[in-house]
């Protein structure tokens, strides 16, 4: 989906979206850089949106591993699974991450909205519940004022 696909979205469900454009290369580099060069992680993505980190988090599994990644929005979600037929796209509200993760992941890495924490208060306990002893969270989050 092009980028203006999804400032399409963000007027339509701007709570949901929450942004006008998708995240930039130097942001995706540096939330991906938290997986494993080695070893086969299972990596959960959380509100992938229009792909930017994803692509950045195929790249740094080349292959290895395993790639969960949960989107709300099913236009994106549709768009996704066209796009990355090697990652397993799931169309659900991330609150439902404990019952669609069939194993522990090592690394989950959100770009989800605030909203959706604050429409679920038990959203970080359950990314922390799905989360391996020695896993990794990272989370992407802009200040409203600089
Ligand atoms: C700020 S965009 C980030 C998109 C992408 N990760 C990026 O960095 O360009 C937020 C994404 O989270 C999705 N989202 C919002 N609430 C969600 C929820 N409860 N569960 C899953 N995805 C959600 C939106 O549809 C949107 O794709």
């Amino acid at each position: 989906m092009s980028r203006l696909g999804f400032a399409a979205e963000f007027f339509r469900n701007p709570l949901v979206t929450a942004s006008l454009v998708p995240s930039s290369r130097y942001l995706g580099a540096v939330m991906t850089s938290v997986i494993p060069e080695s070893g086969s992680p299972t990596v959960v993505e959380l509100g992938p949106g229009t792909g930017a980190v994803t692509e950045l988090i195929q790249r740094r599994l080349a292959g290895r591993g395993r790639h969960l990644a949960i989107e709300v929005n099913e236009g994106f979600s549709a768009a996704l699974k066209r796009r990355f037929p090697a990652v397993e796209v799931l169309t659900a509200p991330a609150d439902e991450l404990p019952v669609l993760l069939d194993r522990q992941a090592d690394i989950v890495i959100s770009g989800l909205p605030w909203s959706a924490y604050w429409r679920n208060g038990s959203l970080v306990r359950s990314i922390a519940g799905s989360l391996s002893p020695d896993g990794a969270f990272t989370q992407l989050g802009y200040p409203l004022i600089r």
